[in-house]
Parts: structure tokens; C-alpha cells; sequence
């Protein structure tokens, strides 16, 4: 059986409903305002913290633990015969007469059934305060009152995550959980806390500048703030000794382990619901005394709480409006209408922090993800992230080097060196200048990390002049300790090594920005980089071509990477894709170079990175030999780069053969066996195994890859093609020839644009005419303007797009 084992998508797309509890992994979903997050799977488990998992966790998830994801948030009934369980399967495990958990657009739903009561628990943060809601509703469908206890619970871990995991129980003695009855809130801080990620060396003279707090609609009958006390002895949250025996201890605490436990009695009339609502918030430590109660209270009242969900819904409905497609793919709808578009505001809030196969303790925020993934929330929220992008630029060094990530709340970070990273900051920029026209953003002046200030565009040439300086005698950028590929790590470290790669995106930067600084008059600077553009390029192909593929790089020993004469590593997607998006390859190149990566890289599920894998370590590859075959950087099926390859391929005018690679690694098409697959369904993960492993179509690290933004991207700018430029939306569709034709809404610069495709001449690429259909004022045929549309502003604008080839061409 199918995927329909264990779920399916709603009617609109826009839930993915999970139809037995006993998925082949958890499956996630976020609840997020941006500030305060929680990770929920489909069993209750998960984890909160606010901004940075690192430095501001709130509770606890422990990682490579048995039984499987724990803790969570738990709500557990426990009746009068002493029978108990949890609202959401886990973590008691009672096998539930009904099951089904919703996990939508920042919400997630439970909802089951057992001992004759139906419960539904929807989990989901407001817009506008830092507060987790748990929302219950409880119904009696059997024929006697019942007489109930409930309990909610959670585990906390209240500060520094990393120290709070090495350092137990040490880092326990600074936890302070207390009752205040006057309002009925449990509060809970750390009277110490690490905010630097050299964890225990200096001891700051500092407490956690927070107070968490837990509260019911309900009048508490008990609570315990211990979790020893609540758990007991040698049991876990499956059997928790409060639960079984029906009473909370009032336990407090000044140090040890801390928990949020909380019970209430209900009694349930036949066929009566009662409903009630959960709040874990997060305050200011200075004043949180002041400052709980009133959130609580407002959450308390049940008209607010869905007052605030209906907020979470309107704020979905407008951030997904700015793109709508209707497609002979269904799914393909489904990713670019919803889930690609949810994915990627997630990686851009998450980076690759804070999942369930990240634990929130290392990375922070990657610049070179962070400029990538902004592409996403970009279409809805430019504002969002201008302002995003002149923090990530706060992190660039005057010398126009930068730190390689940070953490959002102590802007700590590491200078790796690695040498992509500087130059995805002029791609976010010109990203950000291409979907608004807002090119007095290029005046705003941003700190540098280490001395002085600058313009955006002064950024933005430094990032560029930073490689173009440190060019190795062969004009190209070393390799140093990795470029988008981390795991090619022991390639360039001496400085010699030079990276393929990172010369196709500079040139590609090159290219972009000239045509940037022309626009804006600073034509010397333009020349500048189109004449290094000309240099780097002449040296790729000179000295990079293998032949049928340009090699991946050299290496500091003199070797190569990605060439014919290499037996394993013989060629790189990267290398090839970007031959064609940066332009340096002449076309006939351009072409063997894509088929020669179709031919040697393409699986039934995807394309795979490289091949052939790794089979021995390589110490002057590094990382990437060190994975085993077929999984990670050594020959999965990386989306990353598969969607690249798209983009490559639009670019070529190969509608079908983009579309085969964007088809293929659809999360729904590559979990077709999910029980091999694993991971969720609804969003891409950041590998499945390819063929060169035992466990081909396993997936591995969903939620927190750059594939989300990428594909969305690639199919509404690329496939179906329309796409922002300074002057404005251009129509361009590389579609597989088969199709008849497709719809898409946009919104751009205030304007709605509601375009409809026609493919009578059923072709992959080439507009033949374009029309504006509904505009009084333009009723003319604007294909002598090319695909660029008008820039209307404002109003609703229909278009109509014949695609084939233009009347002089035929
Ligand atoms: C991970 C990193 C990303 C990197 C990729 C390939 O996804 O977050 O920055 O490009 O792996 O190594």
C-alpha cells in the first residue's frame, strides 16, 4: 500500500492528515510566531524555545532516546476506574478507537478516541503573543457521566540547551519552578545562564533573562513542578506515578529537575463537551510577575483563543495567496500552492537549527542557508526580509568576509572561511531588488561585524571584491574548507585547491550584479566584473572541461574531483548545473554537460549529487568520502542540487527533462513506499539513499533543507516561468511538451496578475504571444515587448500566454 497507509492530504491541500498515529517516523509540523516555536509530531512529542534553540529552550527533547520521541506535550485523562491515557496516543501508547492528527498551516490537530470520550487537541502558537495554546475539547459518547482527571504536562529545560544536556544535573541546581495561587500559574527559570557557545569554560555572572509559565482554563486542583515527584522512580511519561494514582504532589522546587504539571477535574454528562484550554508562555524575567497574568487570562477565555486561530489562518491565507497554480499536476499544485511555500518560511525562520534531525545545539543560522531561504517568505513579507537581510549583512566583515553562521539572540557566530559563503549575500540583495524595485534599499547603511558601517550596496561589492582578491594564479577561487558542499572539506584547506563550483556562482554573481550596477549608473564597476566574469569563464573552460562535464575542482595535492580520470567522485550535479545558470558554458557544452549528469546521475527517485559514491576514504576529499555510499553528500539523492538541476534545465529550454527531476523528487512522489521512505510526505527532506546503499528511497533530514525554496522557485519562476526582474514580472515557461497549458496567480509589487498559458502547439519552451486580456486601458498584444509584462501597481490584471513559436519564427 501507498502512501494512503498512513495519511493523506485535505481537499484544499493544505492539511496533511495522518489517519493512524504509528508512522514509520515522527512526523512534524512547527507552530511558530516567529519568536516562540514549537516542533509537534504526530504523537504529541517535540520541543519549544524562543528565537534560539541553543541559548532559549524551553523544554526538553531528548535526541537518539528510547522510547522515540520524548517528551512532549502531554495531556493525559485518567477516569474514576483508574483507566488512563493520552490525547495523543503517546506517549501512555493505549491503542485509540480513533485517531487522526491534521498538521496544517502552523496548527496541528489530534484528534481521538477512547474509553468513551472524544477528545480533539489543537496545538498552535498566536501572532501576537509568546504563548503555546493547547486547545481541548473533550466529548462524552458513552451513556455515563464521567468523572475525570486531567492532567497536562511538560518537561523543561528552561535556558542553554547544550549545557543543560552535558551538564546535568549540575545545571539543574539553578532551576527554580513555583506555584503563584493568587493567579494559578506555574513559573519556572534558571537562576544561571550560558549565553556563548564555549558552554562551560567561563562561568557568566548571569541568570536566564526569562520566566516560563504554564496555566489552565480550568481551576487547578494540584500541580507539581518536580519532575522526579510527578514521573516517579524508574517510570517514565508513559506511567507517570501522578497520573496513575490520580494526585499531583505540589511540589516546588529551588534546584533538581524541572517539569510544568498541572490537574484539573472534570465531570462529562453523557454526550456533553467541555472544552479547555493549555498555555505555556514565555516572559520577560524582569516583571514576569506582571506580565503572565494578563496573557494568561486572555487565553483563558476561549472567544480569544479562536479569535487567535482564526489570526494563524488569515496569516497563512495571505502569505500563501502571492502565488496560486493550477497545473495539469496536482501535486505539483499542492507543493507550490501550500507546502513548498510553508516549508520555506520555516527554513528561513529555522535555518537548519532547530528540527527533529537538527538539534537546535550547533549551527545557529547559516548565511549561506539564510540567503537561499529568504527567497521563499520574500513574495509575502519583502519587509521581513530587507530587514533580514541587514542582519545577516551585519554579520560581514569590512574586508567583506563574513562569519559563516550565527545564533539570532547572542549574535555569536564562526568564521569558517568556507568560500561560497560571502557570495550569497549580493544573491539575497538582488533577490530582495528584483521582487520589490526597492532600490533605495541599496542606501541603507548596516554595521559590519568587526568595524564601521555601510551601504547595502557597499556590502554588497565587498562580498563580491572578497574572492575576486584571493584568486588562485590559475584565476579561480580556492576551494578552502568547503563551499556549498561542506563535506568537501579536506579538498582546499591549503589553499591551493580551487572550486569549480564557487567559480560558476561568482561568475553568476558577476553577471547579476553588472547588470545591477549598470542599472543604477556605476557602469566602471559594471565593466569591472563583466571583464572578470570573462576572465574566470575562459578559465573554466580551458582549464575545467573534462571533455563531456566540467570537473568539480582541484585539488591541494594536485588532483582532481569530478573528472573521468577520478575512479570514484567522476562527476558532480553542482559542476554541470551551474555551467548553464551562471552562462559560462557555451551551449553545446552547456547541453552535454546537463546529459551527461542525466546519463550518469539520474535514479527513479532523483538525482544523486555525485557518482560514483565514495567506496574508500579519501583524506584529501574529506567528509563527503566518509559517509557511507549512496547516503548524506557521498551519492544521495541530494534535492539540494537536484534542484539546481531544474533550474539548469529550464534554462536550456529542456521542459521535459525538468520537469522529470521536479517530478521525481516531489516529497509525495519520493515517499511512494513510506514506510521505506520515512519522513514526512508533505515536505522535502534533505536526501533520500539513491541505489548505491541497501536502504535506496530512505529519506534522511526532512523540514531544514534549501531544496524547499529552490523547487518552489523552480516551479514558479522556472517551469511555469514567471519570474521577477527589476522592470518587472517576465512570462517564460519551460514546460514538459505534454501539457495543454496552466494558470497562475501572482502578486507582485501590488499588483495581481491572473495568467492563464496555453501550449496548443504543445511545446516545452517559447512564448508566441502574450495579451493582456482584461485591462481597458491595454488591450494590446504585448508580445513586441517580449514576456515582460506591464507594471501595473495596483488592480487585477488578466493575461493571456500562447506559448510556441513567435510568428516571425515560424
Ligand atoms: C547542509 C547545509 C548546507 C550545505 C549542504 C551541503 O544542508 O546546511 O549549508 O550546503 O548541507 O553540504
Amino acid at each position: 500500500m501507498g502512501l494512503e497507509k498512513y495519511g493523506h492530504f485535505s481537499e484544499d491541500g493544505r492539511e496533511f492528515i495522518i489517519t493512524r498515529p504509528d508512522t514509520p517516523a515522527p512526523w512534524v509540523n512547527y507552530i511558530s510566531n516567529t519568536r516562540y516555536t514549537g516542533l509537534v509530531t504526530n504523537s504529541g512529542g517535540g520541543y519549544s524555545f524562543y528565537i534560539c534553540p541553543k541559548d532559549s529552550r524551553i523544554t526538553r527533547h531528548r535526541y537518539n532516546g528510547l522510547p522515540w520521541d520524548r517528551p512532549g506535550r502531554y495531556v493525559y485523562l485518567r477516569n474514576e476506574d483508574g483507566d488512563y491515557w493520552s490525547l495523543t496516543w503517546q506517549p501512555v501508547g493505549k491503542k485509540p478507537d480513533f485517531y487522526e492528527c491534521r498538521h496544517g498551516m502552523g496548527y496541528t490537530q489530534i484528534e481521538q478516541e477512547y474509553g468513551g470520550i472524544r477528545s480533539k487537541v489543537l496545538y498552535f502558537v498566536p501572532q501576537d503573543d509568546d504563548v503555546e495554546v493547547w486547545r481541548i475539547s473533550l466529548t462524552n459518547m458513552s451513556h455515563k457521566t464521567h468523572k475525570t482527571h486531567v492532567f497536562a504536562y511538560a518537561e523543561l529545560c528552561l535556558g542553554h540547551a547544550l549545557v543543560d544536556l552535558i551538564n546535568q544535573p549540575n545545571d539543574q541546581h539553578f532551576n527554580v519552578v513555583k506555584f503563584d495561587r493568587e493567579h494559578e500559574l506555574l513559573y519556572a527559570t534558571k537562576n544561571y545562564w550560558v549565553t556563548y557557545s564555549g558552554a562551560t569554560v567561563k562561568q557568566p555572572n548571569q541568570a536566564w533573562n526569562k520566566y516560563v509559565f504554564f496555566a489552565s482554563s480550568l481551576p487547578v486542583a494540584a500541580f507539581d513542578g518536580k519532575k522526579d515527584a510527578f514521573i516517579g522512580p524508574w517510570r517514565s511519561e508513559s506511567n507517570p506515578i501522578a497520573v496513575e494514582k490520580g494526585k499531583c504532589g505540589n511540589t516546588e522546587i529551588t534546584a533538581g529537575d524541572a517539569c510544568a504539571a498541572l490537574q484539573s477535574e472534570i465531570t462529562l454528562a453523557p454526550g456533553e463537551t467541555r472544552e479547555l484550554v493549555i498555555l505555556m508562555g514565555i516572559v520577560d524575567r524582569e516583571g514576569y510577575s506582571d506580565l503572565a497574568p494578563p496573557i494568561a487570562e486572555k487565553y483563558r477565555d476561549l472567544a480569544n483563543v479562536d479569535a487567535a486561530f482564526e489570526g494563524v489562518k488569515k496569516y497563512w491565507d495571505a502569505y500563501l495567496s502571492v502565488a496560486q497554480v493550477e497545473t495539469p499536476d496536482p501535486r505539483m499544485d499542492l507543493m507550490l500552492n501550500a507546502w513548498a511555500k510553508r516549508q520555506a518560511w520555516v527554513t528561513f525562520h529555522m535555518h537548519r537549527t532547530a528540527g527533529y534531525y537538527h538539534g537546535g545545539l550547533l549551527f545557529g543560522t547559516g548565511i549561506r542557508d539564510q540567503c537561499q531561504d529568504l527567497q521563499g517568505p520574500l513574495m509575502a513579507e519583502p519587509e521581513v526580509v530587507a530587514d533580514r537581510i541587514c542582519e545577516v549583512l551585519s554579520h560581514q566583515f569590512a574586508d567583506g568576509s563574513t562569519l559563516h553562521n550565527f545564533f539570532r539572540l547572542t549574535g555569536h557566530g564562526e568564521k569558517t572561511g568556507h568560500s561560497d559563503t560571502p557570495l550569497w549575500l549580493p544573491l539575497a540583495i538582488m533577490a530582495y531588488l528584483k521582487e520589490t524595485g526597492d532600490f533605495e534599499f541599496l542606501k541603507r547603511v548596516v554595521p559590519f561585524q568587526d568595524e564601521g558601517e555601510a551601504s547595502v550596496l557597499d556590502h554588497l561589492t565587498r562580498a563580491i571584491d572578497y574572492p575576486l582578491s584571493n584568486l588562485t594564479p590559475r584565476h579561480l577561487p580556492k576551494f578552502g574548507p568547503g563551499d556549498w558542499n561542506d563535506t568537501l572539506d579536506y579538498v582546499g584547506r591549503q589553499g591551493i585547491g580551487e572550486s569549480v563550483w564557487v567559480a560558476e556562482f561568482l561568475c553568476y554573481i558577476f553577471r547579476e550584479s553588472a547588470d545591477l550596477l549598470d542599472r543604477i549608473g556605476q557602469k566602471d564597476k559594471a565593466a569591472h566584473y563583466r571583464s572578470e566574469y570573462a576572465q574566470v569563464a575562459a578559465a573554466l573552460n580551458a582549464l575545467c572541461w573534462d571533455g563531456e562535464w566540467y570537473i568539480r575542482g582541484t585539488r591541494d595535492d594536485g588532483g582532481v574531483i569530478g573528472s573521468h580520470t577520478n575512479e570514484e567522485g567522476r562527476i558532480f550535479m553542482n559542476s554541470e548545473s551551474w555551467a548553464a545558470i551562471s552562462g559560462i558554458a557555451p551551449e553545446d557544452r552547456a547541453r552535454m554537460a546537463m546529459d551527461s549528469a542525466y546519463s550518469m546521475l539520474n535514479t527513479p527517485r532523483g538525482p544523486k549529487v555525485l557518482h560514483p559514491a565514495y567506496t574508500k576514504v579519501d583524506m584529501g576529499v574529506g567528509l563527503a568520502t566518509r559517509c557511507v555510499p549512496g547516503k548524506k553528500e557521498n551519492g544521495a539523492i541530494f534535492n539540494h542540487p537536484a534542484a539546481w538541476a531544474v533550474l539548469a534545465e529550464c534554462l536550456l529550454g529542456n521542459g521535459d527533462r525538468a520537469y522529470e527531476y521536479f517530478k521525481k523528487t516531489m516529497p509525495i512522489n519520493q515517499a511512494y513506499d513510506p514506510d521505506l521512505y520515512r519522513m514526512e510526505p508533505y515536505v522535502y527532506s534533505e536526501y533520500v539513499t539513491s541505489p548505491d546503499h541497501p536502504t535506496f528511497g530512505e529519506a534522511s533530514h526532512s523540514w531544514l533543507t534549501g531544496s524547499a525554496v529552490w523547487f518552489l522557485r523552480d516551479g514558479l519562476d522556472y517551469i511555469l516561468g514567471v519570474r521577477p526582474t527589476y522592470d518587472g514580472l517576465i512570462v517564460d515557461p519551460c514546460v514538459p511538451a505534454e501539457w495543454d497549458g496552466f494558470k497562475i496567480t501572482r502578486k507582485f509589487r501590488g499588483a495581481t496578475y491572473e495568467i492563464q498559458v496555453l501550449n496548443p502547439d504543445h511545446v516545452q519552451h517559447g512564448v508566441a504571444s502574450v495579451q493582456i486580456v482584461s485591462d481597458q486601458s491595454d488591450k494590446s498584444d504585448v508580445s513586441d515587448r517580449g514576456c515582460l509584462l506591464p507594471l501595473y501597481k495596483s488592480g487585477v490584471h488578466k493575461i493571456r500566454v500562447i506559448m510556441g513559436k513567435k510568428e516571425e519564427e515560424v
